[in-house]
């Protein structure tokens, strides 16, 4: 069994996708150890209850430093054995501690075809620049902001009657495929 964290921010329907596809026997070497989560109040927490998952909620401000912080998170993932960590909306760049433990062996996936709209509201950027297609991409983790080494896209279309909401879920969709596929294939 290959060990992972999973660390988000926010809503966490890729966190919940992707122990689903766990559950199921879908991802046979996956455990996942636990949520990693950055915000007390933050939604997966009680995706996470109701899954039986473990969480860990840290919180930046409640650090002197980001390095702390990290130190933090690395002592529970060496605690649990943890070999792989998969960002799913986890909004924070990832620092020097955490990066230099697990290079090569992080993921993350963003609603965008990278190189094109990083950062923030990616699907939104995509909406505005009239565009036909986007879709999302699952890259390692590096310093900087959704530009580490990609691993694979999946697109899809823009449509002309589409509202921002219509493309949000239709990106959605085409993640839960994306991620688990790309996690079979990567981590082993
Ligand atoms: C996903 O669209 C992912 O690409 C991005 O953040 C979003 C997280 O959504 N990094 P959710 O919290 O998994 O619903």
């Amino acid at each position: 069994m290959i060990k992972i964290a999973i660390f988000a921010s926010g809503s966490g329907s890729n966190f919940e996708n992707i122990v689903k596809h766990v559950k199921e026997g879908d991802l046979q070497n996956i455990e996942v150890t636990a949520l990693y989560t950055d915000k007390a109040n933050a939604q997966c927490i009680e995706r996470a209850r109701k899954l039986n998952i473990p969480v860990h909620i840290n919180q930046p401000k409640d650090f002197a430093s980001k390095s702390s912080y990290e130190q933090q998170l690395l002592k529970h993932l060496s605690d649990e054995g943890v070999q792989w960590i998969v960002l799913a909306g986890y909004m924070r760049l990832v620092g020097q501690d955490l990066l230099q433990a697990f290079e090569g062996r992080m993921l993350n996936i963003h609603p965008s075809l990278l190189p094109k709209y990083k950062g923030l509201d990616a699907i939104g950027q995509a909406f505005d620049s009239g565009d036909t297609v986007t879709g999302s991409t699952v890259h390692y983790v590096d310093s900087g902001m959704d530009t580490g080494e990609i691993i694979e896209q999946q697109q899809c279309d823009i449509r002309t009657d589409d509202t921002k909401e219509d493309l949000e879920e239709r990106v959605k969709n085409l993640e839960y495929e994306l991620y688990p596929r790309v996690i079979a294939k990567i981590i082993k």
